[in-house]
């Protein structure tokens, strides 16, 4: 069964924005870096590895399908922020709306009875879960650690964060 090119082209501008949530995290890392953060750094270095993952998980999907993949641009991320704070709250604005553009190319999925992209996209429903839920508990923790102190510890704790590459299906 060939992808639709509805659900193609969906499948499409979803890795190109995976591949654009890369940057935007890439960007965050060079903010930190610059407040001589190098535990977030870290932290946001490895977001940006686990995107490339997401971005060539869809790829190769496409790729599967006997579909086309198609490698846009994408816009310039945002490189300044009041604070570390901000950053984080603005990367969870980012990934509640990752987890909305995914939830809509399941249900587009749905309605194509395309069965086999609503099982592709099952791993990308409970990694949102995930990616919300990190960027929200580190919000609650920079607001808890906020005096320069507490975020220096949250700095070393953060430098423990290795990528883990998406294992094999
Ligand atoms: Fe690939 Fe953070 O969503």
């Amino acid at each position: 069964m060939k992808l639709s090119p509805a659900v193609a082209t969906a499948l499409n501008v979803q890795m190109n924005y995976e591949f654009e949530s890369a940057h935007v995290y890439l960007a965050m890392a060079a903010y930190a870096s610059e407040l001589g953060l190098d535990g977030f750094v870290n932290f946001f270095q490895v977001q940006y590895q686990e995107e490339v993952a997401h971005a060539q998980k869809f790829f190769q999907y496409i790729n599967d399908r006997n579909g086309r993949v198609e490698i846009q641009g994408f816009t310039t991320p945002q490189k300044e922020f009041s604070s570390i704070l901000e950053a984080f709250e603005v990367a969870l604005h980012h990934e509640e709306g990752v987890s909305s553009r995914i939830h809509e190319i399941v249900k587009q999925a749905h309605a194509e009875t395309d069965y086999f992209t609503v099982s592709f996209l099952e791993w990308f429903i409970k990694e949102q879960v995930e990616e919300e839920s990190n960027f929200h508990n580190l919000i609650s923790k920079i607001k808890l650690l906020q005096d320069g102190a507490g975020l220096y510890l949250l700095d070393q704790e953060l430098q423990t964060r290795t990528f883990k590459p998406i294992p094999a299906e």
